[in-house]
Order: structure tokens, then sequence, then C-alpha cells
């Protein structure tokens, strides 16, 4: 894709992000109707739903020869990373939405045959846009982000989903307690901001293909390192635990999550 073209795809979400923020800060106005998937701990709203539809309108509208994955179910039955994928989470952080009107995410990610190509992680209520790719560099709002210092384990904080802690997977709490200290936001896109900010080291999670999307092409964009916990590569049609990290983390990290495999 030339630079003409992805600077045009990018002012283009870029709009559609923007009225999807003003349409949700509209809709927290109003009643929100919260129903359960799979679990009382697994939420959804009406505003989840109606802002994936207008995201996957305006991409339908835009590029008309997408595969779409969205969260909500409005998209396609994605099963081959050929041509363009647009991969959108709604709401990221549901929960937070629902109890705390606040710590939660709009994202959208484009992959071409496979690579990421364009990201975007915008914290609603904080209105901050992170975007970029491989080739135009990252951007916190208009400004170029930094890469963040690759800062070991020790001397970092990490974050983690509530569950993993709570369950000590694949001895989640030894990472805690190896880090600087611990931190749980309940949104994979504010705990990918913090990352890509330098102000924690590493997020484990249990997470779906909508959840790292965005996120992925960020953080390898900047030299952070994406994988499962394992260290092996992700395939982004699948859900899986995965471990973004700086080197040095990521390294800190593989031999305790090794250890009781
Ligand atoms: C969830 C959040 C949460 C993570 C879950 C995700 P959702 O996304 O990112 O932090 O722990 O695994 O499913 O459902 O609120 O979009
Ligand atoms: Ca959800
Ligand atoms: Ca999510
Ligand atoms: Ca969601």
């Amino acid at each position: 894709m030339n630079e003409t073209e992805l600077r045009r795809i990018d002012r283009t979400v870029k709009q559609w992000l923007h009225m999807s923020r003003e349409f949700i800060l509209t809709k927290m106005q109003q009643n929100l109707k919260v129903a359960t998937k799979t679990s009382r701990k697994d939420l959804v709203t009406n505003v989840d739903k109606e802002n994936e539809k207008f995201i996957i309108n305006k991409i339908r509208a835009f590029a008309p020869d997408s595969q779409i994955l969205g969260e909500e179910g409005f998209g396609d039955q994605v099963k081959s990373t050929k041509g363009l994928v647009w991969v959108v989470d709604p709401i990221d952080g549901t929960m937070n939405f629902v109890k705390q009107r606040d710590h939660f995410a709009i994202m959208i990610a484009l992959y071409v045959d496979g690579q990421g190509v364009l990201g975007y992680i915008y914290d609603v209520m904080g209105d901050e846009l992170l975007s970029g790719g491989p080739e135009t560099g990252v951007f916190q709002n208009d400004e170029p982000l930094v890469a963040p210092e690759n800062i070991n384990l020790r001397d970092g904080l990490v974050s983690v989903s509530g569950p993993m802690v709570v369950h000590d997977y694949r001895n989640f709490q030894k990472i805690a307690d190896a880090s600087s200290g611990l931190r749980i936001y309940g949104s994979a896109g504010i705990e990918m901001i913090h990352l890509l900010k330098g102000e924690i080291v590493a997020y484990v999670s249990y997470l779906k293909p909508w959840d790292f999307g965005a996120g992925k092409i960020l953080a390898e964009s900047l030299g952070l390192k994406v994988t499962t916990v394992d260290g092996k590569p992700l395939d982004m049609l699948s859900s899986d635990f995965v471990m973004v990290a700086t080197v040095k983390a990521q390294q800190d990290i593989l031999p305790i999550i090794g250890s009781n495999v």
C-alpha cells in the first residue's frame, strides 16, 4: 500500500473514531441496556452493538471488498487473512463502561494479507487516540510517540487481567512479585496504551482477536514483543494467552511462565 493510500485510510478511520466517540458520549446520557453474554462477568450493552454497526457500516461503504471481524457479530465469519481484514472492538472494557463510565476504548485494526498495517486505540473518556503502524510510525493524538525504553521486569510495572491473578495462571503471582508492582486496568486497550507509553513493561491476558488486533500493530511498530505467553507467534484469527512486553521483560517472564508448564 503506498503512502498516499495509507494517509487517506488513516484520515478516514480517524473521522469514524471521532464520530464513534461522540455517539458513545451521547448514548451515555441515556439509560444503558445491559445484558450478560457467557456469564455475569461478561456484559454487553446496546452501545457496544450500535457502535459496532456504526463502524462496520462505515467500513463497508469505504472498502466494500473487505472482511470484517467484529466482537458483537455484525461483521463476517472471517476464515482467511487474505486481502483487507478489519478488526473491530466497539467498546473494549465493557465492564468498566457499565460500572465506571470510564476506562474503556474503541479499537480498530487493519490487516492486509495477514500483515498489520494500521491500528487504533481510542481512550474515549481521556480523549486520547493511539494510532499508526509500521509504515507511518505511532502517534499519541497528533504527536509522534517515542518507543518505550527497554526496561526489565524487576524495574517495571506489569499488568494483567483479573482472572490471571485470581487463578494464578502460569505462575502469574510470581511474575507480579518479580516486578516493581502489579496493575489491573480492566481493558486490554487501556493496558496497551500504558505499554505503548512506557508506563508498564508487560501485559498478560487471555485475549480474542479484537482485543489484541490493534495493540499488536502499534506495539510491534514501537519494538515491543507481542506473542503467546510461551513466546510463540499469534494467530490473528484465534484467541490465546497473549503477552505484550518489552524485549527485556519478555525474556524475564518466559522462564517464570515456563517453570509451571
Ligand atoms: C475485555 C477486556 C478485558 C479483558 C477481557 C476482554 P471487552 O474486552 O479487554 O480487560 O480482560 O479478556 O474480553 O469484552 O470488554 O471488549
Ligand atoms: Ca465483550
Ligand atoms: Ca475487548
Ligand atoms: Ca468489546
